[in-house]
C-alpha cells in the first residue's frame, strides 16, 4: 500500500497494510486485530503526513486517524473551551475558531497537519505555540486500550518537544484535544518578525483584529514556505539550536553577525541562519534541495526524491555546520 499520499515530503514508500479509522471503536478493534496476529503487527500511526520521512517501506500496520468533530463549551463570559478530533485538519480549525472570533490560534494560521499532532511537538509559529491555549488531550493509553487524559502540565511542554516525544512516546494516540479559546478583549500578538510590518502592507494600522493576524500570518507564511501541493516538504526540518552562553559568546568573536536569541544562560540560534551562512540555501543535490527563501526547509524539488536520499541531503548539511560551528542541529522531522 502507497503511502506517497499520506506524507508532504510526496516520497514513495509502501506499507504492509493499512487501515482508516473514524471514531475510538474501530481504533480499539483494529489494535486488537494487530495485537492479536502472531507476530504482534507493528504500528505506524499517520497524522497529517506533515512531520515525517519515511526512508524505507514499513512491515506493518498503517493506521490513519480521520477522527472528526469540533465541539464547545462556554465557561464564562470571555472564554470558551474548543475541544477538536484528532483528525481535524490544524488550518481548517484555526479558520473555524476564527468564523466564530474565538482569539488564541491565528498566530499558526496555516501550519500543516492535524489537531491530534499537534501537542506531540507542541506546533509553534510568530510567537505562540500550542502550550499557550493548551487545556488537555484526551488519549488511548496503548497498552491496555484505555482512555487517558493529560492536562497542560502532565504534557510537559517545551520548545518543540512534549511528554509524547519523551517518555510516553509510541504509547498513546491522541483522539482529541482542547483549547481554551477568548471570545472578547482578544490578546493580539504581533510583535514577532514580519507580522507587524505586513499589517502595515495590508493597510491595517489600528484596531487590528485576529482575523488580521491570521491574514498576516498567512500572507508572511505563502511568502517564503513552499506549498505542500506543489513542492514536497515537511516544514523546518531542524529544530533551532540551544547553546550555552559562553559557546555562544566565543562564536561570536568569530562570527560577529551570528544572531541568538539568549535565554537565562542559553541562547537559541536561527538553524535557517547557520544552513544559509554555511552555502546551502538554494542549493540542490540530485532531487534535494535547501529551500530558496527558507533555508531551513528541505524540500524535494525534482517530486522524484528517495527518503534516504533527502535524509542523506539533511546528514551532508548537520556535517558541515557541526564543522563550521560546532553546533549539532537536530532533525525536527520524524525519520521512519
Ligand atoms: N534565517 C536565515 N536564513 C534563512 C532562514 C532564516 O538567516 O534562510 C534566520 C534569520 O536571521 C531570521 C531567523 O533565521 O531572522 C528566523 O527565521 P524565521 O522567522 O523564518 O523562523 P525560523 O526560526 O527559521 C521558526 C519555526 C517555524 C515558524 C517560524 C515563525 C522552528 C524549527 N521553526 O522558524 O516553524 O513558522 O519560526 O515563527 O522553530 C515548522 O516547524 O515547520 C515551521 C515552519
Amino acid at each position: 500500500f502507497s503511502l506517497k499520499p499520506f506524507n508532504t515530503f510526496s516520497v514513495e514508500a509502501k506499507a504492509k497494510y493499512f487501515t482508516e479509522v473514524t471514531c475510538v471503536e474501530e481504533l480499539k478493534e483494529v489494535l486488537h486485530f494487530a495485537n492479536s496476529n502472531t507476530p504482534k503487527l507493528p504500528i505506524l500511526f499517520l497524522g497529517g503526513g506533515s512531520n515525517i520521512l519515511f526512508t524505507q517501506d514499513f512491515d506493518g500496520l498503517a493506521i490513519k486517524l480521520n477522527l472528526q468533530g469540533i465541539s464547545e463549551e462556554s465557561i464564562n463570559e470571555n472564554e470558551v473551551l474548543v475541544t477538536a478530533k484528532a483528525g481535524e485538519n490544524w488550518h481548517n480549525f484555526v479558520i473555524h475558531c476564527l468564523k466564530k472570533n474565538y482569539g488564541g490560534l491565528e498566530n499558526l494560521s496555516l501550519i500543516p497537519g492535524n489537531v491530534g499532532t499537534s501537542p506531540m511537538q507542541n506546533i509553534g509559529a510568530y510567537g505562540t505555540e500550542i502550550k499557550d491555549v493548551f487545556v488537555s488531550c484526551k488519549v488511548l493509553d496503548l497498552e491496555n486500550s484505555e482512555l487517558k487524559t493529560f492536562n497542560l502540565e502532565e504534557c510537559r511542554f517545551g520548545y518543540r518537544d512534549s511528554i509524547f516525544k519523551q517518555e510516553g512516546k509510541g504509547k498513546y494516540v491522541i483522539l482529541e484535544v482542547t483549547f481554551k479559546l477568548t471570545t472578547k478583549n482578544h490578546h493580539i500578538k504581533t510583535e514577532y518578525g514580519a507580522i507587524q510590518s505586513e499589517l502595515e502592507n495590508l493597510g491595517i494600522n489600528d484596531n487590528v483584529t485576529i482575523q488580521d493576524v491570521s491574514k498576516a500570518v498567512i500572507n508572511i507564511r505563502q511568502s517564503k514556505l513552499p506549498d505542500p501541493k506543489e513542492t514536497g516538504n515537511a516544514g523546518s526540518f531542524f529544530k533551532n539550536p540551544t547553546i550555552p552562553l559562553a559557546q555562544f559568546e566565543i562564536l561570536k568573536e568569530k562570527f560577529n553577525n551570528i544572531p541568538g536569541y539568549p535565554n537565562g544562560e542559553v541562547v537559541k540560534v536561527p538553524a535557517g541562519w547557520l544552513i544559509e551562512q554555511s552555502g546551502w540555501k538554494g542549493k540542490q543535490i540530485g532531487n534535494v534541495a535547501s529551500h530558496k527563501l527558507q533555508a531551513l526547509v528541505l524540500i524535494n524539488a525534482t517530486g522524484n526524491a528517495t527518503g534516504k536520499e533527502i535524509f542523506d541531503f539533511s546528514t551532508a548539511v548537520i556535517n558541515s555546520i557541526k564543522e563550521k560551528y560546532g553546533i549539532e542541529l537536530e532533525r525536527e522531522v520524524n525519520i521512519i
